[in-house]
């Protein structure tokens, strides 16, 4: 009889420079349109808040959160996409969310691409709702059309407070 494989051990922990290598590798595999290595730089150099989400230690995912003035805004979140769908994305975001509680915010805001539905369906079963709409807000793709994004947030209570 084979035993059942175990399940890999998740873990958090904050984003170096180092790790930008990996993380670009993600981000060029998950996105269409991606986020460039300096921007990465930029989010590390100002301090947001960059998360990335482990398995058996390696970086799976990834999240970028800035924190201020009494609100979050989730800028990035990102889950290699042969680890999707297992559960990874929703443990990160809920991390996030708890940070940002934390920390005193009383609210956190998204943006997301209208035709993100997996994105979209991830915060709203997370207590996000629908509270504004961006047109044009994404840079325009390939065949020169510009996407506009939803804009979602999630009151907290601002634990931190
Ligand atoms: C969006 C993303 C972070 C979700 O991560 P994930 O690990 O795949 O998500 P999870 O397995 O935790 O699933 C969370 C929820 O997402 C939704 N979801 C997951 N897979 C889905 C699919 N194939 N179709 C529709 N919804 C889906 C479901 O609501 C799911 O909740 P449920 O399992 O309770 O039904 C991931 O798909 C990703 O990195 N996508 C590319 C980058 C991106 O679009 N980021 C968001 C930018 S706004």
């Amino acid at each position: 009889m084979s035993a059942a494989p175990a399940l890999a051990h998740r873990s958090f922990r904050r984003l170096h420079t180092r790790d930008l290598p990996r993380v670009m590798e993600i981000e060029r595999s998950a996105y269409q349109q991606c986020w460039t290595e300096g921007i990465f730089h930029d989010c590390l150099r100002v301090g947001y808040e960059c998360w990335a989400i482990l398995e058996a230690l390696e970086i799976v995912g990834y999240g970028i959160l800035s924190i201020g003035a009494g609100e979050a805004h989730l800028l990035n979140i990102c889950v290699m996409p042969a680890c999707q769908g297992r559960g990874l994305g929703r443990e990160l975001l809920n991390y996030l969310i708890d940070w940002a509680d934390d920390r005193g915010a009383l609210a956190i805001y998204l943006e997301v691409r209208l035709s993100n539905v997996r994105a979209q369906s991830l915060y709203r079963s997370s207590g996000f709702s629908e509270v504004g709409k961006r047109s044009g807000y994404y840079p325009a793709d390939s065949l020169m059309v510009r996407e506009d994004a939803l804009l979602f947030r999630l009151d907290l209570v601002g634990e931190g407070t």
